[in-house]
């Protein structure tokens, strides 16, 4: 094992044991880029304020471009014996360049860098996800499109309760995506404060400009606190909150997509490619997929506890624990962006069966509301509407029969205010065409949604 960078005051090596535990590389590896490039905007700030020799921070700029190139390339391994991804970059630049290399962590600590890497890492991974969430937006936006007839049963306490379309119960889901955009939108505003420079924990005695690796590393601002720089984690926990929430939307559509696909429902086929045999049953069909993403919603939460634990007794400033904070938000949004990519390909190839959702949506009087509306547009009031309607349901049930089918004698036994066309004000269609109010299932309401979402995904995003 190579002598640590920290050596000088310790007069044994480090317990193989220890240096395992202690070590973070085999999760913070993955923050190489990031590592080096805050290294290059830090040398270059050195140079250009004479903290360190114009020549040598040039020099250094080179050798670190060399490492990133080389890890880039898999020509340079990254060793697991490391203590972390930062002193092993700084270990490989001081063999390449001597001492040249070991100014570089001039005015700075790990603390401050470490704050920075996550930040920029986080950043990136944001800009990852964010087109995502829009192709998955715009593949509900695409199948709403195709579905803005396709009548279905809208459901309250998993009861059928009045009529809509597939398009609009899609556009639902959007809507909650739109706003996942919006939360990571402002969680990216929140973490784009640079804290480079807050040294340790009390900052640093050299001329350092803090606002030109900033500006370097395309950050709006410099944090305002060198105790806060270093040992603030909010924008941890906030992606993963927001992240958390994003799941759970995924579940729950999940959720819906598992009963649907259920013989009792019927309402989609997923297609073989994603879906799943049983080792036992031939027959069986079953949406793995789904029911993984509700499971690895858990998951998610479950990294968002540990982020919120792991804050809440620590001390100012950087404490070791916070090295506890990558694994959970790495594995947060590696859990996100698995599901995501999965769950698109999913929806896009799943066939809609409007006949089954048309069957389910003509049982269980969905159409009652529009059968009391339709009294009350002849003057009754709502609540007597309400009771004859409520009547009626009861002598269906009895007759075994539907609203639809109950002859016009009936109707008129309870209600002189019936005629022929209560018919017409009952038939699915028309009960969803009705409907046009802003925000509700008619075909010329839910393609308003469509614009507005894919308007939304337009203006959304800020970064
Ligand atoms: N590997 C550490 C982390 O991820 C880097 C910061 C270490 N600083 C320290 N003083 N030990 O948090």
């Amino acid at each position: 094992m190579a002598d640590k960078m920290w050596a000088g005051r310790f007069s044994k090596e480090l317990d193989k044991r220890v240096n395992d535990f202690n070590s973070s590389v085999s999760f913070d590896a993955r923050m190489y880029a990031q590592d080096i490039r805050g290294s290059i905007a830090h040398a270059t700030m050195l140079g250009d304020t004479g903290i360190i020799d114009r020549e040598e921070s040039l020099k250094i700029v080179e050798g670190l471009n060399g490492i990133l190139n080389d890890i880039d390339a898999g020509k340079l391994e990254i060793d697991p014996n490391a203590e972390d991804i930062h002193m092993f970059v700084e270990q490989v630049l001081t063999e390449r360049l001597g001492d040249t290399g070991k100014r570089l962590h001039t005015a700075r600590s790990r603390n401050d860098q470490v704050a920075l890497d996550i930040r920029m890492y986080l950043k990136d991974e944001i800009m990852n996800i964010v087109p995502m969430i829009k192709e998955l937006t715009e593949t509900l936006c695409k199948i709403a499109e195709d579905n803005l007839d396709t009548v279905m049963p809208g459901y309250t306490h998993l009861q059928r309760a009045q009529p809509i379309t597939f398009a609009h119960h899609l556009m639902a889901y959007a809507n909650m995506l739109v706003r996942d955009l919006g939360r990571l939108s402002d969680t990216y505003q929140r973490m784009n404060f640079m804290p480079l420079g807050s040294g340790a924990l009390a900052a640093t005695t050299y001329p350092i400009d803090r606002r030109q690796v900033s500006a370097m590393l395309g950050f709006d601002d410099i944090t305002q606190n060198s105790l806060d720089g270093v040992s603030d984690r909010d924008f941890c926990i906030e992606l993963c909150s927001a992240l958390s929430i994003l799941m759970m939307h995924l579940s729950r559509f999940s959720e819906e997509i598992v009963m649907w696909c259920s013989w009792e429902f019927k309402f989609i086929e997923l297609d073989d490619a994603y879906s799943t045999g049983s080792s036992i049953m031939p027959q069986k069909k079953n949406p793995d997929i789904t029911e993984l993403i509700r499971g690895k919603t858990g998951r998610v939460y479950g990294d968002l506890n540990t982020l919120l634990v792991m804050m809440k007794g620590i001390p100012l400033a950087y404490n070791k624990d916070m090295q506890e904070d990558k694994e959970a938000i790495f594995d947060a949004i590696d859990t996100v962006k698995l599901c995501i990519s999965t769950f698109i390909p999913m929806l896009a190839t799943m066939k809609v069966n409007c006949e089954n959702m048309r069957a389910a949506a003509a049982r269980g009087f969905i159409n009652a509301t529009d059968c009391a509306d339709y009294l009350v547009k002849r003057g009754l009031p709502f609540r007597d509407a309400y009771k004859i309607t409520g009547t009626l349901v009861a002598r269906c049930i009895e007759k075994g029969t539907t609203l639809e089918e109950l002859p016009i004698e009936e109707y008129k036994s309870l209600c002189e205010a019936f005629e022929g066309d209560v018919y017409d004000a009952i038939k699915l269609e028309t009960c969803v065409n009705m409907r046009k109010a802003e925000g509700g299932p008619a075909p010329g309401s839910v393609k308003a949604q469509i614009a507005y979402i894919r308007g939304a995904m337009e203006v959304n995003i800020r970064p």
